[in-house]
Parts: C-alpha cells; structure tokens; sequence
C-alpha cells in the first residue's frame, strides 16, 4: 500500500504540474490498494480533480493489466485496428483543416419550435458537440456577470477558488446566478433536446430521459492573460475503468467485437450499469452525466482561454482510444503507419491511465490522433451562448487566455434522472439548503457564511423546483417502462 501525494496537487500554482504515477505503482506492484493522503471530501478546489501525470511518461502497471489485455483480446481486433488507423488518417486532415467549423450550432429558435435541421442532428450525433446559440439574451447573461461580480466582493474575505492567490475558477455552486442560470427555461429546453438525442436500447433501463436534473458546478471567470488554468487533452469519466469494470466495458462492446461502426455513443443502456471509478479518484462525478456543459454569461471569443475539443467522428476517436493498449510502436510513436505497430499482449501498458485519473492523452500515448492539430477551440461564443459535449469527447482548456476582457462560464451538464442521480440530488437539496458544495465538490463553510446567495424558497416555477429536486417530478409522457420506475422510485425517495 501506499499514499499518493495529492497535496503536492493543491499547493501547485499549475495544474499541468506533473506526477509520478510510475514510481508510485512499481514500489506498490498492487493497483487495487491506491489510497490517498486526501479524501474525496478534502478542502481543495478544482485542481484536485487532475492528476496530469504529463503524458510523457508511461505508467507502470502491475501484471494483471497484461492478464486483462489477453483476457479481452480477440484476434479479429488486429484487422479492426488497421480499419481505424486507416479511417483515422482522412478524419485528422479533415479535422486538422476544418477545425471549429466541424462543431454544430443550433439556434435556440429550431430547438423551441422543434424543428432543428436535420444536417445539424447528424453533426451533433456524429461528434458529440453542440452549440446552442440565443437560449438566453446578452441582457440576461450580463446580468448573470454583474451578479457573480458582487458576490465576490460582498463575500471578498470568504472566497475561495483555484488558484486561490488570483482566482480564475470560484468554489461557487450557490450564488443567484448560478440558479438563475440552471432553471432558465433556455437552458432547460436545450438539455430536454440534447437528452432527446439519447436512448435506451433496453426499455426497462432505469432513467427518465424526459426528466432532466441539476447538478451544481463551479464558475470559472478567467481573467485575460491567465496560464493557470490549462489542462492537456482528456477524458473524464475515469480512466482503466473502461476495460477493467465489467459494465464499463460493456459500452465498447461493438468495438471489442470488431465492429467499430457499429458502436453507438448515444445508447445510454449500457452506460447505467458501468462503474466509473474503481479507485476513489478526487473530484469525479458521481452521477451519470452524458453531457458536460457549459453556458457562457460574457462573450468568450475562440482564443480567450476556452474550451477545447476533438469534434471528430466520436465511433472512431472512441474505437482508437479502446484499441490503443492493445498495440505497441515497433520504433517510436511518431511512425503512424499500421506496419509500424505490433500487436502488446504482454505488457501492462495502458497509455495514458492512471488509477483514479481521467485518461489523459497527448501526441506521445495517442498518436494517430495527432492532438496537438486535431484539439480545436470553441468558436466564438455570444453572452448566453451554451455549449455541450459528450461525454466520450477528448477536451482541454486553452493554455493561455489570449484576449483582452474576462471570460466567464458556469459549467451546467445535460443530466437525465436515474435512481443514483436521484440519490444524489437528494444530498444536493440539503447542501443547497444550507449553502454548502455538492458531495463531489470540496467540502468546508462553503458560501454557508456568504451573503447574497440563493435561498430555496424563493424558486416558484414547477419546471425548476423539479430540475432542482424540490418538487415531485411528474411521469413523462410515453414514458418507457424503464422511465415509468425511475419517476416513482424517484419521487418516493427525495419526497415521501
Ligand atoms: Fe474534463
């Protein structure tokens, strides 16, 4: 057994600081032992959440991991693999040239009158990115900015956020705003759309995709020329979990099999019986979250310090990362070509993981994505403007913030109603009754001391007591019999 130096984590003025997973694992030999100085509910901040280990240095596993390799691999999976290295070549120039341009934009107006073009549907389905333009006006979302802005100053001696000398991303998850902006009809209508494009392969799967909840996240207002906030190209959602957890490697099923295209990111089944962390990882999501999101409240142009994304088609980008440990660089990952690479069944390797890590990836552990071309920022967001990605989609946040006003975004997700979702929202009432962080977010006072935040009672709209989990939720209709159990079993757990 041993202890993982998370602190070190807290105390970096970086995030991108990296650490050394592979001396810790090789003096352990046992990953499943992983403990930490810090638990889940330490008094950090967002940087907690990444162990950015660099990505240059390859992470040694205990054996098992090769056991495991073997016990997956099927020989079909060589020819799967030389199909996606092949596809992967036109889709990297593609993206490489494209860039933003490859990210859909709706405009709120199709997804009110339910009538978005079907050419934007498909390019959302195809790379798992959306954004929704005019959901809420400029009016609004300045409004949204000049409230957060007094918060932090009325509450100046309380703040708390990362880093915590010149604060870029405030442990804010009460404030008015906040709530103003996650039970704005916009915003809701946008997450009912995005949840639409879901479904259950299996009508008994418990979740309500009609339902969609909150789930309080931070604010980031990051200040022009900022560098601390960076983060290299990942995957949330855990890392070694996708092929060491049974249900989680369900998901890749098709892929597994050799099927590639035929793998289906937007079938959430198979994702409710995956489990995300086996390792007790710091600042991981607890609920089922197939969108992350985020809603801009200032104009963020592409080069202010935003978002990044791999908006390529998400079966292909998907299949390369689950193959990925399968195979080796026969002489150094820089040479792409299939004949380059050998089949690893022997080693341990699975590039870019980490117990209790996101999957991290870079030019040196995911080659053929080429990253460093392929990750694009956001486009040019308006005020109010929203943006959601998948839940599979390689991100990053821009190294530096390039332009000239503040950029300010709450991250608020599309999330439907499970039964652990549900769980969840019922800790999420009570903290929010009393001005605490969510159980997934760093404990402490929180804004419990803090004044101007939101108080409860004054939440009337049905729509978003319900999305906040004060009022019963209604059975959707032409609820699936999966949907049908979710609501009441729901409903009898947060209110009878
Ligand atoms: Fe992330």
């Amino acid at each position: 057994m041993y202890k993982t130096s998370y602190s070190r984590l807290l105390t970096t003025a970086r995030i991108a600081k990296p650490i050394n997973f592979a001396r810790h694992l090789a003096t352990s030999g046992k990953a499943s032992t992983v403990t930490h100085d810090l638990s889940k509910n330490n008094n950090g901040s967002i940087a907690s959440a990444f162990n950015n280990f660099s990505g240059k240095e390859d992470v040694a596993l205990p054996p098992r991991f090769s056991d495991l390799k073997q016990s997956i691999f099927k020989e079909n999976l060589v020819e799967t693999w030389r199909q996606v290295l092949a596809h992967l070549k036109d889709a990297v120039e593609e993206v490489a040239t494209e860039q933003a341009n490859l990210i859909p934009k709706v405009p709120y107006d199709q997804i009110q009158s339910g009538n978005v073009d079907e050419e934007l549907i498909k390019r959302i389905k195809t790379t798992g990115t959306c954004v929704v333009q005019g959901a809420v006006s400029q009016d609004k979302a300045a409004s949204w900015e000049h409230s957060i802005k007094d918060y932090i100053e009325c509450n100046a001696d309380r703040v708390k956020g990362f880093p915590q000398d010149d604060i870029q991303v405030y442990e804010f998850y009460n404030s008015v705003a906040q709530i103003e902006a996650r039970t704005h009809p916009g915003l809701i209508q946008s997450q009912q759309f995005m949840l639409d494009l879901l479904h259950a392969s299996d009508p008994h799967s418990q979740i309500s995709l009609q339902t969609p909840i909150s789930y309080f996240d931070r604010v980031q207002l990051r200040k022009p020329g900022d560098e601390s906030f960076a983060l290299g190209p990942h995957i949330d959602g855990g890392s070694l979990e996708r092929w060491e957890d049974e249900g989680y490697r369900n998901c890749w099923k098709s892929i597994l099999n050799g099927d590639w295209k035929g793998h289906d990111p937007f079938d959430i089944s198979p994702r409710l019986n995956a489990n995300y962390d086996l390792y007790g990882a710091i600042g991981g999501c607890s609920v089922y979250r197939p969108y992350q999101g985020l809603t801009a409240f200032t104009p963020i142009r592409s080069h202010e310090g935003t978002l990044r994304v791999l908006p390529m088609d998400l079966r292909l980008s998907t299949a390369y990362t689950i193959l990925r440990p399968f195979f080796a660089p026969k002489r150094g990952p820089q040479h792409l070509d299939f004949d380059d690479w050998k089949l690893d069944l022997e080693s341990s390797s699975f590039p870019g993981c980490a117990p209790a890590s996101t999957l991290e990836m870079s030019d040196l552990t995911h080659p053929h994505l080429q990253l460093s071309r392929t990750v694009t920022s956001l486009p040019d967001l308006n005020a109010g403007d929203q943006f959601y990605w998948h839940s599979d989609v390689i991100h990053a946040v821009n190294a530096k913030h390039e332009g000239d006003r503040e950029s300010g975004i709450f991250f608020i997700p599309a999330i439907p109603l499970t039964v652990n979702n549900a769980h969840y929202l019922k800790q999420q009432v009570h903290t929010f009754k009393q001005g605490l962080p969510g159980k997934d977010f760093p404990q402490g006072e929180g804004e419990s001391n803090m004044v101007g935040r939101m108080d409860p009672a004054k939440i009337l709209t049905g729509s978003a007591r319900q999305l906040l989990g004060l009022e019963r939720f209604s059975v959707p209709q032409q609820a699936t019999p999966g949907a049908k159990t979710t609501v009441e079993k729901a409903n009898g757990f947060l209110f009878d």
